[in-house]
């Protein structure tokens, strides 16, 4: 690994046969995953990441490889990189992690935006982004379409990555329109899977570790609330179609449609782990929306894409994943 370069210079060899594409955030849960497929594939991969939340560990497999490299770098700084394809990846998702620092995280994603799009700009790559359903705060529309501008609170503890994320999308747009910028706009739902943090405080991190562990399993809320989840492998497949889809400038939503109550998961981890834990009730965190599901029709219509994998059947190997990292872990680290 290289040490972090202001600004992050790069080059790379570009052929007909692959890609060269940069993932921004690549060393995270979903960009690692996203890294190991476009690897298989025959693409030269850079990872370019900060390690904020991302670890060496989820892409230490890929380090030697001759297509893969892994750089240590911030997006807020302006990053020099001959490139055919950008993922821009980069940014704490789990609300614990963002809130830390809601700062940074504001400029990750604005300024990570404007560094990532002059990139595009400068070497004609393809940019795609991570949004979020977040940017449809806590919305009064079931199931949410591409076409609602959402329910968001500009001002409170979430609105640094809600708000971060809409003015990205904004840059992004922009850039499009005025600079004829290549891009793409994935609006991800909740996803899971191996690779997530185990203190991300993310819901079905948090129940896995919890059931695992034998320990009381938290409900925020009543667990009426609901979520969709989906599985990582799917997600990643959803994020690559539509890079490679052309002429597509919208935001799409990629997400599960399988809308499941908070209590119904915690029954289903309960019975997947085969734990002796006991459900509790906590208090609901300000501005935790009631109910997300996406409508992915346009996905399915634009992409050809829908999820394949179920609730049941991603957690199998989720759970898997945790309870090796936990028998590695140190139990000071693990808790
Ligand atoms: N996982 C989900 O459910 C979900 C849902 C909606 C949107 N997303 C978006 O997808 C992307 C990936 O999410 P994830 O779940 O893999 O999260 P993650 O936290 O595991 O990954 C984010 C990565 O970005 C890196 N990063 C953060 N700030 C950076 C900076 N300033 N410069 C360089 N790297 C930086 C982190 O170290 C990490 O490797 C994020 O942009 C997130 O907002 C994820």
């Amino acid at each position: 690994m290289s040490n972090r370069l202001s600004p992050t210079k790069l080059s790379a060899v570009r052929s007909s046969r692959s890609k060269s594409i940069l993932i921004a955030g690549g060393a995270g849960f979903v960009g690692s995953h996203l890294a190991d497929r476009l690897i298989e594939q025959g693409h030269t991969v850079t990872v370019l990441d900060d390690f904020t939340t991302g670890r060496a560990d989820n892409v230490a497999h890929l380090v030697g490889r001759r297509r893969f490299r892994l750089v240590r770098g911030d997006v807020i700084d302006p990053i020099e990189f001959e490139v055919d394809q950008i993922y821009n990846l980069a940014c704490p998702a789990s609300p614990p992690h963002y809130q830390l620092d809601p700062i940074r995280t504001f400029k990750t994603s604005v300024l990570g935006a404007l560094n990532t799009l002059d990139l595009a700009e400068r070497s004609g790559a393809r940019i795609l982004l991570a949004s979020t359903s977040e940017i449809y705060g806590d919305p009064e529309v079931h199931p949410q379409p591409e076409t609602y501008w959402g329910h968001v609170n500009a001002f409170g503890p979430r609105s640094c990555y809600d708000e971060g994320k809409r003015s990205a999308e904004t840059l992004f747009h922009d850039y499009h329109e005025r600079r004829n910028v290549d891009i793409r706009v994935a609006r991800i739902f909740n996803t899971y899977g191996p690779r997530m943090r185990p203190d991300d405080g993310r819901v079905v991190s948090n129940f896995v570790v919890q059931a695992l562990k034998g320990e009381d399993i938290t409900i925020y809320g009543d667990g009426s609330q609901t979520r969709s989840f989906c599985y990582v492998d799917d997600l990643v497949d959803g994020l690559m179609r539509l890079m490679n889809t052309a002429d597509l400038h919208t935001p799409v939503n990629i997400g599960n449609t399988g809308e499941f109550t908070i209590a119904e998961l915690a029954e289903t981890v309960v019975d997947l782990v085969g734990t002796r834990s006991r459900v509790v009730y906590r208090d609901l965190p300000v501005d935790d929306p009631r109910q997300r599901r996406p409508d992915i029709s346009k996905a399915q219509r634009e992409l050809g894409w829908s999820p394949r994998i179920s609730l049941r059947d991603g957690l199998v190997p989720t759970i898997a994943y945790f309870d090796q990292l936990l028998q590695r872990m140190p139990a000071e680290m693990a808790s």
